[in-house]
């Protein structure tokens, strides 16, 4: 049987892999090991031998890495690299996760992006990501590095939020809450990404994919949405990208196109609306 490792195991999109892969799930837990080491990435690879090696680690605080950009870049684009090194040398298969982010700096895009789009990071969170991807595929000819968008799920972490849950919280504090209406992205499960993660692995089709839902909507009405099938009075108030100012820039359009996901996977992850739905009355009925 394939063994697969999985480093962020307690993490959003790690903790839906590990429950789909079941036994075959080798869980590599931040305190074991920490991807920035990288004698620890070449002992973990030679005490659990894997035959696949799952990243789903990252730094993922947006702004915060606007006033540390050594901590992103050091996890986000380094890591990956110790990791790509360390896989190519054992011949295991490296699998990495990458973001919608890499994309932005063309403000006027409206069109979902293909993989063979220039990317164009506005951020520092997103240059690290960027760099990371490029380190995957430059030392790992046998990776797969995938982009995503929008992640929620179930975190086994303490403490991990996403956009939905956030909502669901701040609508029953509040009767109304601002929220940003200029920025497009694709609101995506993590037991939907992690399904097509796999699906994926399972072919020797080695590159950079785009994975996410179907569709597109901006968080304003991923939020209306939200409130609309939790059945809660909540208003939302759209507003512009200017008048939230968060310190890092965000991709205006940042939907991604995944045909040749659905191409090499034979799969097309449906659209956004119904995981939404389902993950809002999971939520709701306390599942
Ligand atoms: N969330 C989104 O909306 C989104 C959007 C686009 C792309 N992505 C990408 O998707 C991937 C998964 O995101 P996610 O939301 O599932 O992340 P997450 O919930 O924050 O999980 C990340 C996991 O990585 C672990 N980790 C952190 N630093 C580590 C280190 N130095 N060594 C080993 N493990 C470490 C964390 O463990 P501890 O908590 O114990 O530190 C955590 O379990 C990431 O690559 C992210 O950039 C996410």
């Amino acid at each position: 049987m394939c063994r697969i490792a999985v480093i962020g195991p307690n993490g959003q999109l790690g903790s839906a892999l590990c429950r789909q892969l079941g036994d075959s799930a080798i869980r590599f837990e931040h305190d074991v090991l920490d991807i920035t080491r990288p004698a620890q990435v070449e002992a973990a690879l030679d005490a659990a031998r894997p035959d696949v090696m799952i990243n789903t680690a990252a730094y993922n605080w947006v702004d915060k890495a606007e006033d540390e950009p050594q901590a992103a870049y050091e996890l986000n684009a380094l890591g990956p690299r110790h990791l790509a090194l360390a896989c190519r040398k054992r011949d295991v298969v490296l699998v990495h996760i990458s973001s919608d982010y890499v994309f932005g700096l063309d403000a006027d895009r409206r069109t979902p992006y293909r993989e063979t789009d220039c990317p164009g990071p506005q951020s520092a969170y997103a240059v690290s990501k960027l760099a990371g991807e490029q380190f995957v595929r430059s030392h790992c000819p046998r990776s797969f590095v995938v982009r995503t968008c929008g992640l929620y799920g179930h975190a086994v972490s303490v403490g991990k939020g996403n956009f939905v849950k956030t909502m669901l919280r701040l609508g029953t504090e509040r009767s109304e809450v601002s929220v940003v209406d200029d920025q497009w992205c694709t609101p995506s499960s993590t037991t939907d990404v992690a399904a097509t993660i796999i699906a994926l692995m399972a072919t020797d089709r080695h590159g950079l994919y785009h994975a996410t839902k179907s569709g597109g909507t901006t968080w304003a009405r991923l939020a209306a949405e939200v409130f609309r099938v939790a059945g809660m009075p909540t208003r939302v108030k759209p507003i512009t990208t200017q008048e939230f100012n968060s310190k890092a820039p965000r991709p205006a359009y940042s939907v991604l196109d995944c045909g040749q996901l659905a191409e090499a996977t034979g799969q097309t992850l449906p659209p956004w609306e119904e995981a939404v739905a389902a993950y809002v009355r999971e939520l709701r009925s306390g599942a």
